[in-house]
């Protein structure tokens, strides 16, 4: 039987794609700016169903979690953007779409970029050659996979990824081997997915300054990666989620993630980097975990921090 598969990163924004300008296109209300993570990935595999529906069951790789699962509705979800794809090919024969993530489930990690990337790489793939059509260029690829998840979009490019309106492309930037880590404070779900944050971050009155404040900050975080300024870059990436946070806290239906050791921990990162004068940039999600990324030369920092602050207390991937 023939058997298409794909794998994709997921990655982690500096520069938060929050709202919307245009829901139909999945057109971002502003620019986003993306680190690829290579060592996070989502593996898919399409094969030709008896039925004429298409469906979804887990992915047996080796070494991979035989655990993981999706609900019902994340099922309906992949299943759906599947659906858009055939559609861009007018093909109506049922696939079997299988799927798997190389990181633990419940790890409260979103994988939605990586998972949504490597299906459309996959049904990319299974289609043109179904259809006898040549393939679509990777920036096509990426166009179409912004439908199923906007951030899925950036996951086409490593290391770094710029996002604006419908263009998504990789920008050079001159660290293109940071080490990454994430403290996972919780496992719970996402009480607010980010699909319905991005409906109601529009309601606060903070959203008005949105596109102008991350717009500055891209620019800024820009300017101080090419000018090596790492500190400048480290406060600039603070401002851009603490900003995405306060509109959600501020929406008309306030909500938030960070729980009492999410500010616990970004308190001690903060302490250290006044002590030293140095440290990891620091990132968070919309959810309560926290992202570190570390230049390649504070291996040891990185290192020592895990060993005394993390180590026996949160899960660190
Ligand atoms: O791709 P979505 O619709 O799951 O939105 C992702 C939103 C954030 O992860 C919060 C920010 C980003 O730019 O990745």
């Amino acid at each position: 039987m023939q058997q298409w598969l794909a794998e994709a990163p997921a990655n982690i924004a500096l520069i938060k794609y929050m709202g919307k300008k245009n829901k139909d296109k999945k057109i971002p209300a502003n620019p986003s700016l993306s680190y690829t993570l290579n060592h996070l990935r989502s593996y898919v595999s399409l094969e030709f169903s008896s039925d004429k529906h298409d469906t979804w069951e887990l992915l047996e790789l080796p070494g991979l979690d035989n655990n993981f699962s999706l609900s019902a509705s994340e099922q309906q979800r992949f299943l759906g953007h599947l659906a858009f794809l055939k559609e861009q090919f007018s093909y109506r024969g049922g696939l079997v779409v299988r799927s798997v993530n190389n990181f633990p489930h419940s790890t409260g990690l979103a994988s939605s970029a990586s998972s949504f990337a490597a299906l459309t790489k996959c049904a990319l793939l299974a289609l043109s050659e179904l259809t006898d059509t040549p393939e679509l260029s990777i920036e096509d690829q990426a166009k179409l996979s912004r439908h199923g998840s906007g951030s899925s979009c950036r996951s086409f490019f490593s290391p770094w990824a710029l996002w604006d309106g419908e263009k998504v492309s990789a920008i050079d930037i001159p660290y293109d081997n940071l080490i990454h880590e994430v403290i996972i404070i919780s496992h719970a779900p996402k009480v607010v997915s980010s699909s319905k944050a991005h409906e109601l971050v529009e309601t606060s009155p903070l959203y008005l300054s949105r596109i102008e404040n991350a717009t500055h900050n891209l620019h800024a975080l820009l300017e101080a990666f090419r000018a090596n300024k790492w500190a400048d870059a480290y406060s600039i990436c603070w401002r851009e989620f603490q900003e995405m946070h306060a509109l959600f806290s501020t929406s008309q239906q306030p909500f938030g993630y960070m729980t009492p050791d999410t500010h616990q921990i970004l308190d001690r990162l903060h302490e250290e980097w006044k002590q030293t004068g140095d440290g990891p940039i620091v990132t968070m999600d919309a959810g309560p975990n926290i992202h570190l990324l570390y230049r390649s030369d504070q291996a040891e920092q990185a290192r020592l921090f895990k060993q005394d602050v993390l180590i026996g207390n949160f899960d660190v991937l």
